[in-house]
């Protein structure tokens, strides 16, 4: 059996060919990093129409790359939740003109589960129960992960994503879109512990929450230094830039690594699964590893190609479509984020 999954919840439009056995047959993904990179972010109009405009030819090369045509399809699963409005209906409305068309099931995918289920995909074999942490430029989520269906919210960050303040400090500092690969590589070299960023509720170990937005201001009066104008770019020297971005990478990398452990603690899991493009992060992979072996529990990061946006982890609507859950043709998007599924 054949899926066709879809995948438009932010800016990268992507399909995939998957069987039923979680063979990868062909996979698409078309950025969208150059189209945002002018604005230092996301701009949701100019995502949804670049989604319009590249649908249809990225299904086509995954359908290439797999060898296969549509007929060949027996299922077709997308992304419904959670997003931006516009670049979900896209993919949505594609999904469904391919069900009544070809006349197959649709499934819905959450894009945060399929983030971790990335883990499941990389594992090669079952990772549930675990807690589920995806970091992406949209959000940063705790899950107690039952199975690969039954996935319950433990907490998230009250303002600001992990990717996303790594992309507003990159812009602070003058450096591209997007702002997690910039930082990372501007952090070669530099001292984490040279300036002692805020890290939100690491003395408050029941709450599994994560806060960003301190961390951000804070690197904000940093670069300015005292009586400097904290609203304009800095000239810091390259040591100086180094110091600030692996500084801010580690106390990022701290709060993650924090509340992931209060999590495994609350829950009585013994496995991590780590997904979302935060997640490519070099730092947060190394202490992640280090921290498995320190502490005893099993760890699955997502593999770095399947750790930015993709419709490969899609491979989540084959469970779904094993525990029946089909939906309607009328199902709708939703986009914020679900406290449980
Ligand atoms: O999962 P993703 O592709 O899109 C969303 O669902 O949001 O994540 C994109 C985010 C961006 O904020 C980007 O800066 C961040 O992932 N990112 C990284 C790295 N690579 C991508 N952050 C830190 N280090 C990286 N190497
Ligand atoms: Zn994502």
């Amino acid at each position: 059996m054949l899926f066709l999954t879809l995948e438009t919840t932010c800016d990268e439009t992507a399909a995939a060919v998957i069987s039923d056995e979680l063979m990868v047959l062909g996979s698409a993904v078309a950025s969208q990093d150059e189209l945002h990179g002018v604005y230092g972010g996301v701009v949701p109009e100019l995502a949804s129409r670049a989604h319009v405009e590249r649908m249809l030819p990225v299904i086509d090369e995954a359908l290439r790359r797999a060898e296969r045509t549509l007929a060949d399809i027996d299922c077709v699963a997308v992304a419904t939740t959670p997003g931006l409005a516009g670049s979900l209906l896209v993919g949505l409305s594609a999904a469904k003109a391919l069900c009544v068309a070809l006349e197959r099931p649709l499934i819905a995918i959450n894009h945060l589960q399929a983030h971790v289920y990335a883990c499941r995909l990389a594992a090669g074999r079952d990772v549930f129960p675990c807690v589920g942490l995806v970091v992406s430029g949209g959000h940063t989520s705790l899950y107690r992960c039952r199975n690969a269906i039954d996935f319950e919210l433990l907490g998230g960050t009250i303002d600001d994503a992990a990717g996303e303040a790594f992309d507003k400090v990159a812009s602070m500092l003058g450096l591209p879109y997007p702002g997690g690969p910039a930082i990372q590589r501007a952090s070669e070299g530099g001292n984490p512990r040279a300036i002692r960023f805020p890290r939100s509720f690491q003395h408050e170990h029941d709450r599994l929450d994560f806060s960003f937005s301190g961390l951000k201001t804070a690197v904000r009066y940093q670069i300015a230094g005292a009586g400097g104008n904290p609203a304009e770019v800095p000239t810091l020297s390259t040591q100086a830039l180094a110091d600030v971005a692996a500084s801010f990478q580690e106390a990022v990398v701290d709060s993650l690594i924090g509340k992931s452990l209060d999590a495994l603690r609350a829950t009585g899991c013994q496995t991590l699964c780590v997904g979302g493009g935060v997640a490519a992060n070099a730092r947060l992979r190394t202490r992640l590893t280090e921290t498995a072996a320190a502490e005893g529990f099993e760890l699955w990061i997502a593999p770095p190609q399947l750790c930015t946006d993709n419709a490969v982890m899609g491979a989540i609507a084959v469970e779904r479509w094993k525990a029946g859950l089909v939906e309607p043709l009328d199902v709708d998007i939703l986009p914020g984020v679900q406290r449980a599924h």
